[in-house]
């Protein structure tokens, strides 16, 4: 029986090509699976990364490696054990697996992002073709719901997944403070009082300071291209300050806003972001989300950012993959965006592309906020 094919992005590790690769059409193999036409793919730094071969593996036995990790789909057929979803039904995929050592016990427990072993798969960057193609099949347990009218932002869920997890980290961590979360008993939000400095002015940084601003912060973008530009109208259609670091320093930036409760770090560069740990407040949270490549040593003001981190209280927690719950929060929030700044959250996807168009796409000078391939 011949096996039919389909068209997906991939790389090919070994050869250190990127192309259009041939790949099978998946079928349902077990009950609790679905099968999901893609609708549109993001592009992020992860994906272009793989591309300079810096990681990315396909499955044991496959000399390619499907790409593509943030998703929305739409159910396509279910096996007889799926409970939650329907032909046509709305899904976002999630990215990890878990590992398979018993005693792993938050992979046990569906925290695979904070798997201990270090030894999970991740769909579209190690060892399990991603979403970059025609149709996935994937467990039920790893998709989630998606409103029908969320249908042109839902492609953003998962990297707002990452501002999500990194939040309900730093709710847990900064119970520690009393009274550093507003009661809200006024609904205005529980980081009501507090200023939040976002860093950088990506798709990361924007999503960010959206989430931050619902949560009721008082949000500034600190990023590096100085007015007027595309990222700071955004910035500005939301009701947050945008600052250029070109313009002003991290000492003025810390004298303007007083007490930096929480830093939202969105850039992937040490410089900056240890510029900026080193004016945190007192009492405050520094979220990483930053994976920059490999560079050389730089000089960073060391003991007084650990002096700092030691009298005043610092906290400082990186963000990275999300839990069943942060997909479910990001689904919602996107709501709430979507109610709040139509306008400015749908203008974060700047372009939506075909397959043809993604050797540029994820080799060429990144232009515009978010990218999609539409199939
Ligand atoms: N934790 C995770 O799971 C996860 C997931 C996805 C991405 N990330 C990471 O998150 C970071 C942000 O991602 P992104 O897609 O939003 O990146 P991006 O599109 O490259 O945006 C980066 C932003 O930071 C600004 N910037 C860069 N260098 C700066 C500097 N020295 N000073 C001030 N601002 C600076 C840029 O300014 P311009 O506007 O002037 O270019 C841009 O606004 C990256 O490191 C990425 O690897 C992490
Ligand atoms: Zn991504
Ligand atoms: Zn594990």
């Amino acid at each position: 029986m011949s096996t039919i094919t389909m068209k997906g992005v991939g790389v090919v590790p070994s050869k250190k090509e990127l192309c259009v690769v041939s790949h099978p059409e998946p079928k349902i193999t077990a009950p609790n699976e679905v099968r999901v036409r893609t609708i549109e793919v993001g592009i992020c730094g992860t994906d272009r990364e793989i591309c300079t071969f810096a990681y990315g593996h396909g499955p044991t036995g496959c000399d390619y490696l499907v790409l593509g990790h943030e998703c929305l789909g739409e159910v396509a057929e279910v096996g007889p054990g799926v409970t939650k979803f329907k032909v046509g039904d709305l899904v976002v995929p999630s990215v990890r697996r878990p590992c398979t050592d018993p005693n792993c016990k938050p992979c046990r427990e569906g925290r695979q992002d904070f798997c201990f072993t270090w030894t999970f798969k991740e769909r579209g960057i190690n060892q399990l073709h991603g979403y970059m193609t025609e149709q996935w099949v994937e467990e039920e347990t790893y998709l989630t719901p998606v409103p029908k009218d969320l249908r042109d932002l839902a492609v953003m869920a998962e990297p707002l997944t990452i501002a999500e997890k990194g939040l309900a980290q730093a709710w847990i961590v900064q119970k520690r403070v009393p009274g550093w979360e507003h009661d809200n008993l006024d609904g205005k939000g529980r980081g009501f009082g507090r200023n939040a400095v976002v860093l950088g002015a990506g798709p990361i940084g924007l999503l960010g300071a959206m989430k931050l601003l619902i949560e009721g912060f008082k949000v500034f973008i600190y990023s590096r291209s100085p007015k007027p530009n595309f990222k700071a109208d955004i910035a500005e259609q939301i009701g947050v300050e945008y600052i250029s670091s070109k313009e002003v320093t991290v000492d003025e930036l810390a004298k303007k806003i007083g007490n930096i409760d929480l830093v939202y770090e969105a850039v992937g560069e040490g410089d900056v972001s240890f510029e900026l740990a080193r004016v945190l407040g007192i009492n405050g949270v520094f979220i990483f989300t930053g994976i920059p490549a490999e560079k050389p040593q730089i000089p960073v003001f060391a003991d007084t950012i650990i002096r700092n981190i030691t009298l005043k209280n610092h906290a400082l927690i990186g963000t990275v993959n999300a839990s069943p719950q942060a997909f479910l929060d990001a689904i919602h929030d996107l709501g709430e965006f979507k109610k709040r700044w139509p306008k400015a959250i749908s203008s974060l996807i700047t372009g939506r592309h075909t397959i043809e168009s993604h050797r540029e796409l994820l080799t060429g000078k990144a232009e515009g906020i978010k990218n999609v391939i539409q199939f």
